[in-house]
């Protein structure tokens, strides 16, 4: 039986989950991101099939990545992801809310809308993790079908929320995953299809970045109901 209150703070965890891009070096306990992954694996997934799997690096080893992914960004090397994150074209207001988070995020950090060489610097920022201590990557088996991206995802939340409930904060990368080969080759794992990185650590209180949260949809944009 859970009481009402447990369920406020349910609702405020849900709430609270915003992506972080700025860590303190703090470094996050191994058994605590054990515990959290154990409980994230009760995400629900088609036919108990639990298609998830998750790579951890902590402290040096994130170092060590970060520092291959600079070389990549710096060297231009093109992002070729394992699998298309939108369709071509987008669906009709993506394109203004996406704008709308890349110009939040740049006026927090004071980088002109025309001031590419900040803007690339803004992106390379992504590469070095965000400072953050600790590192999840997410990857499914290949052939992969829709229906287990959805699945991950569920995973991937439940992660994202136990952290919050522990203090700690998080921010998912598609950047990252856009050189899957550089990830197969550091996890030594040639087979696996890259979704997604997960920057994990004590958020730090200081940075203007932290405090931002992407406005939300009224109810009425994406709920129909029926009575
Ligand atoms: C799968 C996924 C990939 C993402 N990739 C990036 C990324 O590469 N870099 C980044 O700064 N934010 C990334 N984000 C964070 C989104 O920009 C963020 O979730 C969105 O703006 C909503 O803000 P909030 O998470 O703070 O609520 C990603 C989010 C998801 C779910």
């Amino acid at each position: 039986m859970h009481s009402a209150q447990d369920a406020q703070i349910v609702l405020n965890i849900l709430q609270a989950r915003h992506s972080k891009r700025a860590y303190l070096p703090d470094p996050v306990p191994e058994a605590l991101l054990a515990e959290i992954l154990q409980a994230a694996a009760h995400a629900p997934s088609s036919k108990n099939t639990q298609p998830w799997q998750v790579d951890v690096l902590l402290n040096a080893q994130v170092k060590a990545f970060s520092q291959q992914l600079c070389e990549a960004f710096d060297r231009d090397q093109p992002e070729a992801p394992d699998y298309d994150y939108f369709p071509d074209p987008w669906p009709e207001g993506f394109l203004d809310r996406a704008r709308a988070c890349g110009f939040g995020l740049f006026e927090l950090k004071g980088i002109g809308r025309k001031d590419f060489e900040a803007r690339r610097a803004h992106n390379r920022e992504n590469m070095t993790l965000f400072g953050a201590p600790a590192y999840l990557l997410f990857h499914l088996p290949r052939p992969a079908e829709r229906g287990m991206f959805l699945d991950l995802g569920f995973f991937l939340q439940n992660v994202m929320l136990g952290l919050v409930a522990h203090g700690l904060a998080s921010c998912p990368q598609f950047s990252v995953a856009g050189y899957p080969d550089l990830i197969r080759s550091f996890l030594n794992k040639p087979e696996r299809l890259i979704v997604c990185g997960l920057a994990v650590g004590y958020p730090d209180p200081e940075a203007q970045v932290n405090t931002y949260v992407p406005e939300r949809l009224p109810l009425e944009a994406y709920v129909t109901w029926h009575r």
